[in-house]
């Protein structure tokens, strides 16, 4: 397979790629039962997804045409925390990621640990096709999306690991664990909002200096 960059061309696919594996598979998706007969795709995702599909930091992996996995990557300037983003949730499910992922970024203040740093790199989405996984191409997309941000000038490189299989990938690139969140202590209203399945305890950042 060949790495390349992804271009606002490819949105197409890619969302399709994503209804097909992402909505369904990512851990939290999968425990929310964010798609269904029913309910074939999440608008609010869609737009979160591809969002930044024209900033020349997207990848994918294709395999004989056809994409077998995606790294969706946004640019992170410090001071993020404090703009209000255009994102209008209305999805009752997928409103319950946005704010767990809110309360990791506010949390985990990863500019605190790089003073000298003003932008970062973050994957935000990272997807592999099942018939592909467990080959190293998340390792891959990953490492190619740091080449990427070094070429750009990032001071570095963050990733909310909400399955653990990514935690496991970016730790074999060398990503230091700066930031981790046990779902048991993730609560609504004294309510544990997420219980997906074993191995996915946590959500995870990892970070790694360029
Ligand atoms: N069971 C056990 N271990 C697994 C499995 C599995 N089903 N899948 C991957 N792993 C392990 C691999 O062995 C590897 O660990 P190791 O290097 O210590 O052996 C590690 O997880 C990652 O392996 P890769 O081969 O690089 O990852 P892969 O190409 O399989 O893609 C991904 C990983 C993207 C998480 C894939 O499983 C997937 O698409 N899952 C559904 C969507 C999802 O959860 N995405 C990530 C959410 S977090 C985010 O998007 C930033």
């Amino acid at each position: 397979y060949d790495i390349q960059v992804a271009t606002v061309e490819d949105k197409e696919e890619i969302l399709n790629f994503l209804r097909k594996f992402f909505f369904k598979d990512e851990p939290l998706n999968k425990f929310l039962g964010l798609i269904d007969e029913k309910t074939p795709t999440c608008l609010d995702l869609e737009d979160f997804s591809t969002k930044e599909i024209d900033n020349n930091l997207n990848l994918k992996a294709v395999h004989n045409g056809k994409i077998i996995g995606i790294s969706l990557n946004g640019l992170l300037k410090r001071g993020y925390l404090e703009e209000e983003d255009d994102l209008h949730i209305t999805d009752p499910k997928f409103v319950k990621i946005v704010r767990l992922l809110e309360r990791v970024s506010k949390e985990s203040d990863v500019f605190a640990r790089f003073p000298d740093s003003d932008t970062a790199v973050t994957v935000k989405i990272l997807s592999v096709n099942d018939a592909y996984r467990g080959q190293g191409i998340a390792r891959e997309l990953v490492n190619k999306t740091r080449e990427l941000a070094k070429q750009i000038g990032a001071g570095f490189i963050t990733v909310d690991c909400t399955s653990h299989f990514t935690a496991l990938a970016v730790k074999k690139l060398g990503f230091e664990l700066h930031y981790k969140l046990n779902y048991a202590d993730h609560k609504e209203n004294d309510e544990v909002v997420f219980k997906p399945e074993l191995p996915h305890e946590a959500v995870t950042v990892y970070v790694q200096k360029i």
